[in-house]
């Protein structure tokens, strides 16, 4: 037996500054893996963490029958509930919220929330025509208005109405706010927070309280104006649990929503925003996805129908989400009824004791090329095909969405969004770089996005 490799530790701050990086802690994580290899300890906010970067680790580690999910601290909501993202898997409120929830996002509840989501991709494309070719917009700002105003009116039936201002809406900056801070609060010492964040703590509440408080106009809204229909609002409010028969608390209710109004755009957002940079930097690939799109759809109107038939669409998704996953962290633990159980990795080399957190670091594993091939870091849609040779192989160790029933519930829905904007991008504008020699970096809070990604979106001949 070894011991796991890592940087030796300060006092207090434990390995706090080996993954402080410029571009946010996950750089920090991976750069460490490029040093230490794809198993490494760290000790931050005063507790052991091992970080896992292979995608035969990833494989071992999503297994839900060995590990079970870690719950992040951020995204927790309310005072004492914890809203689905957050909740431990033993916490009977987690169990509630997701007998109640996962219906509604089930296919045919996703279908139906189609017009929904063209009626706010179509305000994007005559914002987009209007502003003109020489207009030049952050493409990752564009595609947070869309998805926060997607997932508000196809779930709750609320406008956000953001293309409608300048300012991004004030959920989103406190959002920002909490993420961020919750972010890297998880990796400072109680002690260290308590002396020295009091400013940061005082600006993470009043944060959380500007997302309870818009949580809390909608849900009252919704109470004093009922309307007969199944979406995900009514069914928070109203849903019977199958198995009790009992309805969610209120406190659990506003959790879950400021839940969804986060996890339900963010990590959409970066994943059209990381599209988009792909293709822009692969004009074959760019080709490729317009061609196809112009074949099946023409000038025509997209139909729920042509989505599935968007081949190599999908498949650049899925590369995106392979090479960028948005939610690039998901964590692990031995389940507690194995208490004195350890895990044995890397050919019997390390044991991992229950209780430890194992992070898995999406992006570092999707990208292993002892897996994935030498050109692993490169974005190659054809990758992802169904028809490549090794597509089975390679689905396996592709994880963007977490697994088992902790893995993301509103797949269905990002898929069928993401499909439909980016079709209609590409049937409608040319997107290019207002500085062609732009380098992707990302900006990290909870979830990753390209930074400083400043476009043009130039109108198609023959298009109206
Ligand atoms: C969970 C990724 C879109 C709601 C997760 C997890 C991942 C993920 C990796 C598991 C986290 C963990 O294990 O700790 C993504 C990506 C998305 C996306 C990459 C888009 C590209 C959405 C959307 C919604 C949503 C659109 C809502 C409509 C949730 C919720 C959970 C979750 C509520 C917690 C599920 C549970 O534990 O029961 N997501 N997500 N996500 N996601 Fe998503």
């Amino acid at each position: 037996m070894e011991a796991i490799p890592g940087p030796y530790g300060l006092p207090l701050v434990g390995n706090l500054f080996d993954i402080r990086h410029e571009d946010g802690f996950l750089k920090g994580a991976e750069h460490l893996a490029d040093i230490y290899g794809p198993v490494f300890q760290l000790t931050l906010g005063g507790k052991k963490a091992i970080f896992v970067s292979s995608a035969e680790l990833l494989k071992q580690f999503t297994d839900e029958k060995q590990f079970v999910k870690t719950p992040p601290t951020a995204l927790s909501g309310g005072k004492g509930a914890k809203g689905l993202f957050a909740a431990a898997g033993d916490d009977p409120d987690w169990h509630q919220a997701h007998r109640i929830l996962t219906p509604a996002f089930g296919p045919l509840p996703v279908g139906d929330m189609f017009e929904g989501m063209r009626d706010v991709a179509n305000q994007l494309c005559l914002k987009w025509a209007r502003m003109g070719d020489d207009h030049e917009f952050l493409l990752t700002d564009e595609f947070t208005r869309l998805t926060l105003d997607t997932i508000a009116l196809c779930t709750m039936d609320y406008r956000f109405n953001s293309f409608y201002s300048d300012k991004m809406h004030p959920f989103v900056e406190a959002m920002i706010g909490v993420l961020s801070y919750s972010g890297k609060r998880a990796n400072l010492p109680a002690l260290y927070t308590k002396v020295f964040g009091s400013g940061e703590e005082a600006k993470f509440h009043e944060d959380s309280l500007i997302m309870d408080k818009i949580a809390h106009q909608i849900i009252n809204r919704r109470r004093q104006n009922p309307v007969d229909k199944p979406d995900m609002l009514n069914t928070l409010l109203h849903g019977k649990d199958p198995k009790t028969g009992e309805i969610m608390r209120d406190e659990l209710i506003t959790s879950n929503m400021i839940t969804f109004l986060i996890a339900g755009h963010e990590t959409t957002s970066g994943l059209l925003s990381f599209l988009f940079v792909n293709l822009i930097q692969n004009p074959k690939t760019y080709l490729k996805a317009r061609e196809e799109v112009d074949q099946l759809v023409g000038t025509g109107t997209i139909q729920p129908y042509h989505l599935k038939e968007l081949k190599y669409l999908n498949a650049a998704l899925r590369e995106t989400l392979r090479v960028t996953p948005t939610a690039p962290v998901i964590s692990k633990k031995i389940p507690d009824h194995r208490k004195d159980d350890f895990v044995t990795v890397c050919d019997g080399r390390y044991h991992i004791p229950h209780d430890t957190s194992i992070k898995l670091l999406l992006g570092k594993a999707m990208c292993d090329s002892s897996y994935f091939g030498e050109d692993a870091h490169e974005f190659n849609p054809e990758r992802m095909l169904e028809t490549n040779p090794n597509f089975d192989k390679h689905m396996a160790a592709w994880k963007p969405f977490g697994n088992g029933s902790r893995a993301c519930i509103g797949q269905g829905f990002a898929w069928q969004e993401a499909l439909l904007v980016a079709a209609l991008v590409l049937q409608n504008f040319d997107i290019s770089l207002v500085d062609p020699s732009y380098v992707l970096r990302v900006k990290q809070t909870l979830t990753i996005k390209p930074r400083d990604l400043l476009v043009k979106a130039k109108l198609r001949k023959g298009v109206s």
